[in-house]
């Protein structure tokens, strides 16, 4: 069944839910001759107390349209609380989903995850096969987001992220050589990065680019670097390039942790492998503490919350930088020469001069020197924070839409997204 409403209405190049919460992208995979982007979903209120994987599909990765929900809970004991985030994958023509069920108590607070999975004939309709395994000794209840793909040996490797009984942020491997029966062989970053795991690690996404390896996850607790720029926002996602060893099952970082986006509230990204071959990303905008998502003034107008970035093309640099463009399918800019007041469109700015846009009454990007700075007044107690990158920012592709701007710059290897209000 088709939803008829226009997803294109109040933003113009996002996604977004008509109404509800949205978070993290889902199952992001191309199927029988569509694209299809789950979500996590709660369409009763603007809160994280449930969630389904809400539902859109494309033909060309321009046009959207809302399908009804694809996975709500419905396993008492297993997924009875929420359907949380997990990948797609597809094998002998069916459409294969995994996620991670949340259990709560009767006062509402999640005591349990298991891992489960579901298959669909069409990519619409979706039949729950139940638990993959057993919960993970020597984990707390916090293991989820699982994320599937086949080596180049033939076997299936499934990595899920996980906080240890000592808070400590981790990435679980399993092995199947069947597809239904999965061995826990332990960590993938065993006595790797352990400077950057914080408590948790939450949606774990491995990906060959241009013949190399990028593990990207996204660490809880990570404290702010404020010397260097880094970690500035309550929750940070980052990608090493390195290797992964389908023998021993490890990941092996070849570079540091860099962040993929510079801006306030990227988060929970997750990769798609396109029709022909492109590796595309959507992040989800809406990591921020609480108090700030409470009081977007969406809720109140419109009874809905948060969007998707842009889908992003991904390339790596000779020297391991990840650089990320905006989808052409998506884009019509113009060039962007009156310094002042943008408005929602798509600009390219081509200039060595010094600079000041402004969107909407709250937030700037000034262009100063070999700085660029993006301040923002918030809209819940009137700070100001700031965000910048610097490096070759001669030029610059902004997608500005109503609520949310996503700033490419740095030849491609610095992106900043932001919400303004
Ligand atoms: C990331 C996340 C995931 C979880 C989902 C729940 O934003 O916390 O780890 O599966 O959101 O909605």
């Amino acid at each position: 069944m088709l939803i008829k409403d226009d997803i294109n209405h109040f933003e113009k190049y996002h996604l977004y839910p008509t109404q509800g919460l949205l978070n993290d992208p889902n199952g992001l995979i191309y199927f029988k001759g569509q694209y299809h982007v789950f979500f996590q979903w709660n369409p009763h209120a603007c809160n994280h107390k449930y969630k389904e994987w809400g539902h859109f599909v494309s033909n060309d990765l321009k046009t959207w349209t809302r399908l009804e929900t694809a996975l709500k809970p419905s396993l008492p004991g297993m997924d009875s609380a929420g359907i949380y985030s997990g990948t797609a994958f597809v094998k002998d023509d069916k459409l294969y989903v995994f996620y991670t069920g949340n259990v709560r108590d009767e006062s509402g607070r999640s005591v349990a995850s298991h891992q489960m999975w579901a298959v669909s004939e069409d990519g619409i309709h979706f039949e729950k096969l139940g638990e993959l395994f057993p919960h993970p000794e020597g984990f707390t209840k916090d293991v989820r987001d699982p994320k599937v793909w086949q080596g180049k040996n033939g076997r299936y490797y499934l990595m899920v992220g996980a906080r240890s009984n000592a808070n400590i942020g981790d990435i679980l491997i399993y092995e199947s050589e069947n597809f239904s029966q999965w061995q826990l062989h332990g960590s993938l970053i065993e006595g790797e990065l352990t400077d950057i795991r914080g408590y948790m690690i939450e949606c774990p996404d491995l990906i060959e680019i241009d013949g190399k390896q990028i593990l990207m996850f996204s660490p809880q607790g990570l404290s702010a670097d404020e010397e260097n720029h880094r970690y500035q926002n309550i929750h940070n996602t980052g990608y090493v390039v390195g290797t992964f060893d389908e023998e021993t099952l490890h990941f092996k970082p070849e570079t540091e942790f860099k962040e993929v986006d510079k801006g306030f509230e990227f988060y929970a990204p997750q990769t798609m492998h396109t029709n022909e071959g492109r590796k595309i990303m959507w992040g989800w905008a809406g990591m921020m503490t609480p108090e700030r998502e409470a009081s977007i003034p969406t809720i109140a107008s419109n009874n809905w919350v948060h969007v998707l970035t842009i889908p992003r093309v991904l390339h790596v640099t000779p020297d391991n930088i990840l650089t990320q463009t905006p989808i052409p399918e998506i884009l019509h800019t113009k060039s962007l020469t009156n310094f002042g007041a943008v408005e929602v469109g798509q600009y390219t700015i081509d200039s060595h001069d010094n600079w000041t846009l402004s969107f909407g009454e709250n937030m700037t990007l000034v262009r100063n020197k070999n700085q660029l700075v993006l301040s923002r007044r918030q809209w819940e107690n009137g700070e100001i924070e700031k965000r910048q990158v610097v490096g070759d920012i001669n030029h610059a592709l902004l997608i500005v839409d109503t609520d949310i701007i996503e700033v490419f710059t740095n030849n491609n290897q610095s992106v900043m997204t932001a919400r303004y209000f």
